[in-house]
């Protein structure tokens, strides 16, 4: 038996856009602030009672259809998220349930923007030590009922999205396809840096009335913009390095990069860094904004689909976020 594979990838993307013009007409933001700053020009939020399960659901049925995979040959579950449908039970088993497969593990990995490759390489792991023959791994996000519409929340409103990817994994036969290696980092004391302190265990209380009246600011993600954009940019362009040297290989042998999508500039600058041609960037951010960990599923979904992603390709996937913690994987695909 080879290495590990993703076998078929789905995704689930609710229908309704809100454009940047949406947004300027809730807050003091405009369309040309947002493009010019992220590079994003839409995002979808749900629009109806669902939570990521649901979503991740979504996409777990296509990445199974397109995996040629039955539902009972899976054998565990990893869903990746930073806004589970409960603060208990896990996504993972809310998804299990939608999905109507009992019995076996299902577990969330909460590590926002790098959370799927942190959950691809527990199922790698998973799936390298024998222990588990098929893994499902999901990347799900609702970020639209948790942000900030007012002006005082405009910095992080406008660039995330609701979304979901999800993609089956197993081991493939002896060759030189799969994921080869995967790289984990984190440094916990930049905690502070891009956080939401609230509903949250530490405190007298979870939720006091002010929280409730949505008056306190501690209920909304909060991020130290240019820090974190610098950190994003040194800390992914180190991963990419150490994935591509772990392996033998030099940045130009990566055939396609697909970076977590937090902001095009991000990219960019990651990408003239590395004096690494853009058109070898795989980019979605423009059409459905941050959608943590669903974007790296979500952006290799449309790699897919447009050709760009071939099979033998060097694909190197690379992802930066809150704790901060950065991570990468490097594939032949
Ligand atoms: N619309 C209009 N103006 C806005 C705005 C909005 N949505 N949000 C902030 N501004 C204003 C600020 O108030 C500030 O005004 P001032 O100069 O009068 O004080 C000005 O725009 C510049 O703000 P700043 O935060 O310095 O902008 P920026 O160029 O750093 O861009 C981000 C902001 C958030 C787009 C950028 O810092 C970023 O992408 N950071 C990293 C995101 C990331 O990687 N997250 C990690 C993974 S989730």
């Amino acid at each position: 038996m080879g290495k590990t594979r993703i076998r078929g990838i789905g995704r689930c993307i609710p229908s309704n856009v809100v454009t940047n013009d949406d947004l300027s007409g809730r807050m003091d933001t405009t369309d040309e602030w947002i493009q010019q700053r992220s590079g994003i020009q839409q995002r979808h939020h749900i629009d109806s009672d669902c939570g990521a399960a649901d979503l991740g659901a979504e996409a777990a049925r296509e990445a199974l259809e397109r995996a040629k995979t039955r539902l009972e040959e899976i054998d565990c579950i990893v869903f990746a998220t930073l806004s589970p449908d409960y603060d208990m039970p896990s996504s993972a088993c809310v998804l299990q349930s939608r999905l109507g497969l009992t019995g076996v593990p299902a577990f969330d990995v909460r590590n926002q923007c790098t959370g799927f490759l942190y959950g691809l390489t527990v199922a790698d792991s998973f799936l390298q030590s024998g222990r588990y023959g098929k893994v499902l791994l999901v990347g799900g996000e609702i970020h639209s009922t948790g942000l900030d519409f007012t002006d005082r929340g405009r910095q992080v409103a406008v660039l995330f999205g609701d979304g979901a990817g999800a993609a089956v994994l197993e081991r493939g036969p002896s060759d030189d396809r799969g994921i080869l290696s995967t790289h984990l980092h984190s440094e916990g004391s930049f905690a502070e840096k891009l956080w939401l302190e609230a509903a949250a265990s530490r405190g007298e209380t979870r939720l006091d009335e002010e929280m409730i009246a949505g008056e306190d600011p501690k209920i909304f993600p909060k991020m130290q913009g240019r820090y974190v954009f610098k950190h994003a940019v040194t800390r992914s362009i180190e991963a990419i390095r150490e994935a591509v040297e772990a392996n033998g290989y030099s940045v130009d042998d990566i055939d396609l990069l697909v970076p977590h999508q937090a902001n095009l500039r991000i990219n960019q600058a990651v990408a003239m860094t590395l004096e690494f041609p853009e058109e070898k960037v795989v980019n979605n951010i423009q059409g459905l904004g941050n959608t943590t960990a669903a974007t790296i599923p979500l952006a290799l979904y449309d790699a897919l689909e447009d050709g760009r992603l071939t099979e033998g390709q060097l694909v190197c996937l690379v992802a930066f976020g809150a704790g901060f913690t950065w991570a990468s994987a490097l594939l032949r695909w």
